[in-house]
């Protein structure tokens, strides 16, 4: 409409005027991935936040990606334009509860998904995300337990693929886990032709019947490079857009209409605005814990 090309073209101007850089998640609304300058996943966008040149980083997403980008930048300002926007599962395990769980498992390497604070990353040694989780988990010596935090979901996945005992942690997103098997049989009934790809913060018993287990970036580049031409999508509704906008002459769908972040559906072009002109609300960590939360980013980092 009228009213979103005014909205964008404003906000782009601003951006170029202020030298920012507009990052969003794959989970954003389409008006809002459409002003981004990236694009992505979270791996890829904590590799951009890490690497940007810009003064301000504007971080459509939720928080724990905006908390990442200054521990990756503290010297940008970041904002993340709905300071609500966070994630249930994020919020699934704090810094003490975990420190507990380390006391009973002291020889245990601490593989902390991305998706949690700062303060639990400062306490763990490793991060990961969907897209890396499995290297990541591979690169620890096999005489070591892994205690996974906090998705039970991604860590069961994980420990399978990579062959590894996992301690896991009672967390999991809202969003994915509430996809049945059931929704998978209806879609694929619907859809016969259509290969499935599922996202690994799904149920064990959902993820078993993907026809290939991907990041959202992963199934992106996965749809363009294989030959198929329909796929059923089992990760949050926003990844569409860009499925579609990637691959307009293949058909996607979705396998659950409740496949719907709310937290990430908070991100709007005016919020995106207002960001910008005022910039604000601004993230930023405690130098003491940063400073302890970047060592677990950086070896993910440095995991090829
Ligand atoms: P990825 O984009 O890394 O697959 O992340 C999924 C997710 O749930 C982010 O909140
Ligand atoms: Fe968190 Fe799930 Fe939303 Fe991602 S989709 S932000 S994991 S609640």
């Amino acid at each position: 409409s009228q009213y979103v090309q005014k909205l964008s073209q404003e906000i782009l101007e601003l951006k170029e005027k202020k030298n920012a850089v507009i990052l969003a998640h794959l989970y954003q609304r389409p008006e809002v991935q459409d002003i981004a300058d990236f694009v992505g996943d979270s791996l890829g966008l904590a590799q951009q936040a890490a690497g940007t040149n810009a003064d301000i980083i504007v971080f459509c997403g939720v928080h724990f990606m905006a908390e990442s980008a200054y521990i990756l930048s503290p010297d940008k300002t970041v904002l993340l334009p709905d300071p609500n926007a966070g994630c249930p599962m994020a919020d699934m395990v704090t810094a003490e509860a975990l420190r507990k769980k380390k006391e009973e498992h002291p020889d245990a390497v601490v593989v902390c998904y991305v998706n949690s604070s700062a303060e639990v990353k400062a306490e763990s040694d490793i991060c990961c995300t969907s897209a890396n989780a499995v290297k990541v988990v591979q690169s620890v010596p096999a005489d070591k337990p892994i205690l996974f935090v906090p998705d039970r979901n991604l860590g069961h996945y994980v420990g399978l693929k990579a062959n590894r005992k996992v301690i896991l942690w009672e967390g999991y997103c809202n969003t994915h886990d509430r996809l049945t098997e059931a929704d998978i049989e209806k879609a694929k009934q619907e859809h016969p032709a259509a290969e499935v790809l599922v996202h690994p913060e799904c149920k064990p018993e959902v993820v078993a019947k993907a026809d290939g287990v991907f990041s959202t970036s992963g199934m992106i580049k996965y749809a363009k490079e294989n030959p198929q031409e329909e796929f059923i999508i089992a990760t949050e509704i926003g990844i569409m857009h860009q499925l579609r906008k990637e691959c307009p002459d293949k058909k996607f769908y979705l396998a659950s209409e409740k496949l719907i972040c709310p937290n990430m559906k908070l991100t709007s072009l005016q919020k995106v605005k207002w960001a910008l002109e005022t910039e604000i609300p601004r993230i930023t960590v405690d130098e003491e814990i940063r400073t302890k939360a970047i060592r677990a980013l950086d070896r993910m980092l440095e995991i090829k």
